[in-house]
C-alpha cells in the first residue's frame, strides 16, 4: 500500500479511538467537551499517533497494542496546538482549516480545553489495559517528563522568550528538541517499550527520534515560508511576523533543509538496526517532504 493510505487508514484507526476516550458532548459541562472535541477530533495527520504505533511495530509487537498509549499522545498534542495558538502565546487563527479554539469557543475556554486534553491523556495512560503496572508507570513517567519544563513546555518558554529577538544556532536547537522534539520522543519511545524493546532497540529508536523531531521541526519552520495554506490549514508567514527565529531566518532556505535532510538520514542509520523497521524509514522521508 502505498504510504499516504496506509497513513491514512491507521489515522482513521486512531480518530476513532480517540473520538470514543473524549466525553461526548451531551456530558455536562457541554461547553468545555465540546471545545476538547473542537481540536482533538476531525484533522491532524495523527503522525505522533502512527509513530508510537510504528515503534511498537518495529520490535515486534502488533501496532494496536499502542492505540491508547497513541491516543494519550494526541490529546497532549491537541493542548499543546490550543494553547499554542492563544493570543498570549503566538496569536494564530487558524489550525487545521478552522478557526482556532479560542476564536469559536474564547480564551478562557480554549485555556480550560487544553487543561482538560493533557489531564485526560495522563488518565487515559493510568487506564491502559495492556502493559503491566511497572510499565504503565513508566509510560506515565516518560510523558510526564517529555510534557514539562523540561520538555515541551521549556521549549515553548524559551520560543516565547526569544520572540522579537535573533538567537543563535544552539538556542533555536533547544527550542525545536524541546518544544517539538520532546513529544516526538515520548511517542516513539513508549510505543517502543509497549513494543518490549530491548536496552540497544530502544536507544536506536531514540535516536531516531530526536532526529525526526528536529527535522519535523525544521521542516515546519519552512513550510511556515514556502508552504500553501490551503494544504497547511494554517496561515503561512506567521514566524516572520511575530518576530521568531526560525531555522529559516537563521540560515535560509536552502540550508535549512540541508539540514532537516542530514537529520533524515541519522534516522535511516538508526531504524535500520530495527527489526521491522521499513516503514519507519519511510516516515523519516515523508516527514521532510511533506506539504502539510
Ligand atoms: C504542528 O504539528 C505543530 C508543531 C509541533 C510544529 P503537526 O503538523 O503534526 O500538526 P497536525 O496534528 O498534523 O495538525
Ligand atoms: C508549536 O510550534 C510547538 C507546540 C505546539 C508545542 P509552532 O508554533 O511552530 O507550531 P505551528 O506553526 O503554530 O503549528
Ligand atoms: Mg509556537
Ligand atoms: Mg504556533
Ligand atoms: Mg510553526
Amino acid at each position: 500500500m502505498e504510504l499516504k493510505a496506509y497513513l491514512k487508514e491507521k489515522a482513521m484507526l486512531v480518530e476513532e479511538r480517540l473520538s470514543q476516550l473524549l466525553p461526548d458532548v451531551t456530558v455536562p459541562p457541554d461547553v468545555i467537551h465540546r471545545a476538547m472535541r473542537y481540536s482533538c477530533l476531525g484533522g491532524g495527520k495523527r503522525l505522533r499517533a502512527i509513530l508510537a504505533m510504528e515503534a511498537c511495530r518495529a520490535v515486534g509487537k502488533e501496532d494496536s497494542q499502542a492505540l491508547e498509549y497513541a491516543c494519550a499522545i494526541e490529546m497532549i498534542h491537541a493542548y499543546s496546538l490550543v494553547h499554542d495558538d492563544l493570543p498570549a502565546m503566538d496569536n494564530d487563527d487558524y489550525r487545521r482549516g478552522k478557526l482556532a479554539n479560542h476564536k469559536v469557543f474564547g480564551d478562557g475556554v480554549a485555556i480550560l480545553a487544553g487543561d482538560a486534553l493533557l489531564t485526560l491523556a495522563f488518565e487515559t495512560l493510568s487506564r491502559m489495559k495492556g502493559p503491566n503496572c511497572g510499565l504503565v508507570i513508566r509510560l506515565i513517567q516518560e510523558v510526564a517528563v517529555a510534557c514539562g519544563s523540561q520538555g515541551l513546555v521549556g521549549g515553548q518558554a524559551v520560543d516565547l522568550q526569544s520572540e522579537g529577538h535573533e538567537v543563535d544556532e544552539l538556542t533555536l536547537e533547544y527550542i525545536h528538541r524541546h518544544k517539538t522534539g520532546k513529544l516526538f520522543l515520548a511517542a516513539l519511545r513508549g510505543g517502543a517499550l509497549i513494543g518490549g524493546a530491548n536496552d540497544q532497540q530502544l536507544s536506536a529508536i531514540t535516536l531516531y527520534g530526536e532526529n525526526l523531531g528536529l527535522a519535523f521541526q525544521i521542516t515546519d519552520d519552512i513550510l511556515d515560508v514556502a508552504g500553501d495554506i490551503a494544504k497547511l490549514g494554517k496561515v503561512t508567514g506567521a514566524d516572520v511576523r511575530k518576530g521568531k527565529s526560525t531555522y529559516v531566518t537563521l540560515l535560509g532556505l536552502e540550508e535549512a533543509k540541508n539540514q532537516a535532510v542530514k537529520c533524515v538520514e541519522q534516522c535511516k542509520r538508526y531504524a535500520d538496526g530495527l527489526p521491522n523497521q521499513n516503514i519507519l524509514a519511510e516516515l523519516a522521508e515523508y516527514v521532510v517532504n511533506r506539504e502539510s
